[in-house]
């Protein structure tokens, strides 16, 4: 790969029926982070790990933020063409179909970004913990492409109305979004994973 590649992890399918997922780790996390996550929600898919190339204090991030919750949306939109080129080129190199994003927390917010700004990047995503990543995000057809939204009731970064308003964003533009709130905060919860299970399964079955 060229100088756009990301330093990332690459763990090809064993299932031939199960989609290809791009896992997006959080702020301080790195390309081994949800490859575990990644193996629960859909045992047997290609798993496509990138490590965020921007750092905040020696942490990975995939795009700058001036505060928490305060993104520089320059950044933004420059750091989500930048990993759209490489999935791009690793579909070609590992010979994989678009894939379903998997993020969490900034993780999350770079994959809404992608679905803002390069629609044809992913087949889906899973959104854990997003946020609306642009403040005047361009018009989109996101053509019915499913996406799961996992918001945390309790969570301190995330507001509710923040939240509600990239689900209403997305499906606006045309996606086809499950946007459900769990008694949980910022962090992860058993039922994140239940649910993200049983949402992909869900995709695939229609997709077969
Ligand atoms: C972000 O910066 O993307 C959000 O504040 C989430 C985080 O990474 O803490």
């Amino acid at each position: 790969m060229t100088e756009a590649a990301f330093i990332h992890r690459y763990e090809p399918a064993t299932s031939a029926g199960s989609p290809p997922l791009l896992l997006l780790h959080g702020t301080g996390g790195d390309e081994n982070d949800l490859l575990g996550l990644g193996n629960m929600i859909s045992p047997g898919s290609a798993l496509l790990s990138p490590r965020g190339r921007v750092l905040e204090h020696g942490m990975p991030r995939f795009f700058r933020r001036l505060a928490e919750g305060v993104f520089d949306e320059e950044d933004v939109r420059r750091r989500a063409a930048e990993l759209g080129d490489f999935v791009t080129e690793a579909r070609t190199q590992y010979g994989i179909a678009a894939p379903i994003a998997v993020g969490f927390s900034n993780g999350a917010n770079i994959a809404a970004a992608l679905l803002l700004l390069k629609p044809d990047v992913l087949a889906g995503a899973i959104l854990l913990r997003a946020m609306v990543p642009l403040s005047d995000p361009p018009k989109v057809e996101l053509g019915g492409k499913p996406i799961l939204l996992l918001s945390g009731q309790a969570d301190p970064i995330v507001p509710a109305s923040n939240s509600s308003k990239l689900a209403a964003l997305l499906s606006d533009a045309g996606a086809r979004v499950d946007h459900k709130v769990l008694p949980a905060g910022h962090q992860l919860s058993q039922a994140d994973v239940t649910l993200a299970r049983g949402w992909i399964g869900g995709v695939e079955a229609k997709a077969a």
